[in-house]
């Protein structure tokens, strides 16, 4: 069957920002003379110091480095706030939507944003915090995180937001790796009606942290929290004190601007680190052009400030634009399947940018709770974090966009900084289920194992032949361990960890990770994070975990454990194990299936061959492939008897 392409609607391709012809042309100049255009493209960032020099990368040992833009001067908090002031002081920057629609949402202008921003920034100072400090954000979807990200990038202070869904363990790691002072959270979270104990949390991970001295504290719920004396201050009196001026600090393009924690396929969750200036550009560019945003429409990107898309496309991209940004913070289906749809109502939402796993577990609910809402403000759909399945981009198509709007099929990673393959909506024909072309200055290439360049319609590991300015500069604290996991699977390339295939027509289709790291629910995991849990727990020898096919979270953890030798185990240890990963990583790392296996499939050489792992859990038994290298062959025909049964 032929693969389904919607071309550029005709409204579109004549009053889009870019059409395709100006794509073919500014994609071709953004690569053949990369310093003309970005010089040109940074012009959209208030510079303090205007940069003389724009790129300055290798990927290559002998070399190795990225800088752009490097010896201009920014600040990105005065490029989010104070430069909107004089023309839209009074437009609304935020627009908060409650996790209940019985509470009052809250418009918050530029002006007002500025503010906070101010207050926020100088009571880090009066604690000490001062620029190329780190501080962690826990906090749920609430404006003051974006007022804590701003406040930060005021004072030149690196933020590391830690997703408010992840444990006290997790948090913990995340402080202590990148020495951090001062933690901003909040009493409670609230989600889909669900109280989250965030300041309990933060007391629990600071048990292992005696290095925080400052825990400024939100009242979300008003639940009554301990409050530790010298430490802890309570939000909302600390901010009043402050005075609403703080001068923004003169950064250099180079210098920090945040970590964000992210699983690889080996070790600890890295801090992916990205800086100021190119990452302004990255952000505000692609905000602008993939969305096709216009100053005045209300734009909502559905993603938590925990993940980069929070960080490109909820804050720094839109805010950088003078957009009003939709921050919401409640889940799809509370309280019932046409929350979403409702706050588009609400806002007159014209541009919607989230996340398959949400599209599919709405698709499964049924039309109506869509056609119960009018949703005649949207011009404009986006999805991001995972494969997007043809079934549900058809059915957000037809059903929420009611056929009238396009869909930006975004593939990026928190490495990136923001969108890399993407339509632009006036430029590019859809194909269901296909990121499709690249966007400026960004070159893919497929190539094989061996690192050969493929040609043509082709499958291969995708990998990027040049630098662009929202590139993540290095590891927090291990510059080695960057080069290692990038630049040396193939070398003088960037490399995913992605597969990619690329048609006939040179559209990109994502195929998903090569490597250890699983996308649940577009969350990404390291299987050896979840294994490190497991084998944590004092009943646990050895365990190993995989991706499974699902159908809501696109992919689901399916875990083999094999148990201490005196253990008998039962439903009993299943649910504990559970838990017990639960309360080590989170929630998102739950377990879907955990088969107890007396021995898992090696090597004799001892190492787990995971292919085969793969394979079971996919219940994909006809193809086990080379099973010949197997140190005990039936220990494969044992996990296969032995398979508990899906659901
Ligand atoms: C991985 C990155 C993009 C920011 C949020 C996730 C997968 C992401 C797509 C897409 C197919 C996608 C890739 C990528 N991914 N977007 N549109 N189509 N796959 O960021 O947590 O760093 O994960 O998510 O596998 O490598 P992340």
């Amino acid at each position: 069957m032929a693969e389904a392409i919607y071309p550029v609607p005709a409204d579109w391709a004549q009053n889009a920002l870019i059409d395709e012809a100006r794509y073919l042309e500014m994609h071709r100049r953004s690569v053949e003379e990369p310093d003309a255009f970005w010089a040109e493209e940074a012009q959209r960032i208030d510079w303090i110091k205007p940069f003389t020099k724009v790129k300055n990368t290798s990927f290559h040992e002998e070399d190795f480095g990225i800088r752009w833009f490097e010896d201009g001067t920014l600040n990105l908090s005065a490029n989010c706030l104070d430069r909107h002031l004089a023309e839209r002081g009074d437009t609304v920057a935020i627009l908060w939507e409650p996790d209940s629609p019985t509470d009052a949402s809250r418009a918050i202008t530029y002006r007002e944003l500025h503010a906070d921003v101010c207050r926020l920034a100088n009571l880090l100072k009066a604690r000490g915090v001062k620029a190329g400090d780190r501080v962690t954000i826990y906090l749920p979807m609430v404006p003051e995180a974006a007022v804590a990200m701003l406040a930060c990038a005021r004072i030149g202070a690196i933020h590391s937001i830690v997703f408010a869904g992840f444990s006290p363990d997790a948090l913990a790691g995340r402080i202590e790796d990148c020495d951090s002072r001062v933690v901003l959270t909040a009493d409670e979270g609230l989600r889909g009606g669900k109280r989250v104990p965030l300041k309990k949390n933060v007391d629990e991970a600071l048990t292992h942290c005696p290095a925080v001295d400052t825990v400024v504290v939100l009242a979300r719920t008003g639940a009554d929290v301990p409050m530790q004396e010298g430490r802890d201050l309570p939000w909302a009196q600390a901010v009043a004190a402050q005075s609403a001026d703080c001068a923004p600090v003169e950064m250099n393009a180079e210098d920090p601007l945040f970590i964000l924690y992210t699983s690889g396929s080996t070790g600890k969750p890295k801090g992916v680190l990205h800086t100021t200036g190119g990452y302004a550009v990255w952000a505000a560019m692609t905000h602008q052009y993939v969305f096709d945003y216009r100053p005045g429409q209300i734009y909502w990107c559905a993603a938590d400030i925990g993940w980069v898309t929070g960080h490109s496309y909820v804050v720094y991209g839109p805010l950088a634009n003078g957009a009003t940004t939709v921050m919401f913070e409640g889940v799809p289906n509370f309280p019932d399947p046409s929350r979403f749809w409702q706050v588009v109502d609400k806002f007159g939402v014209e541009i919607f940018y989230g996340a398959p796993t949400a599209l599919r577990a709405l698709m499964r609910e049924g039309d109506e709770w869509v056609h119960k809402t009018s949703r005649q403000s949207l011009r404009l759909l986006g999805s991001v974090g995972e494969p997007i399945n043809p079934e549900a981009w058809e059915w957000y198509h037809k059903v929420v966009g009611e056929g009238r709007c396009p869909i930006v099929d975004t593939w990026w990673q928190t490495e990136t900084g923001g969108a890399m393959i993407t339509p632009l909506p006036g430029a590019t024909a859809l194909k269901p289920g296909s990121a499709s072309k690249p966007m400026f200055g960004v070159q893919p290439a497929l190539l094989d194992n061996d690192g050969q360049v493929l040609d043509g319609a082709t499958d291969g590991c995708l990998v990027i032949g040049d630098s662009w300015p929202g590139q993540m500069r290095t590891v927090w604290g291990d510059h080695e361990r960057f080069f290692q996991t990038y630049f040396t699977t193939f070398k003088g390339w960037y490399f995913t960890g992605d597969g990619c295939r690329r048609d006939e027509d040179g559209y990109y289709w994502i195929t998903g990770r090569i490597d250890d790291v699983i996308n649940v629910s577009g969350h990404r995991m390291g299987t050896a994070e979840i294994e490190s849990a497991l084998v944590a727990h004092a009943k646990v020898a050895e365990a190993a975990v995989v991706g499974m096919p699902h159908a809501i979270k696109g992919q689901g953890i399916y875990a083999y454990v094999t148990c201490n030798a005196e253990v008998e185990p039962d439903e009993a240890l299943r649910r504990e194990l559970v838990a017990w990963v639960r309360h080590e990583i989170g929630p998102i790392a739950t377990p879907d299936v955990i088969q107890f296996a007396p021995g898992l499939p090696k090597t004799r050489s001892g190492k787990i061959m995971r292919r085969i792992l793969r394979k079971i859990a996919e219940n994909d038994l006809g193809s086990l492939g080379d099973t010949s290298t197997l140190a005990d062959p039936s220990v494969v025909d044992n996990l296969i008897a032995n398979r508990p049964v899906l659901a």
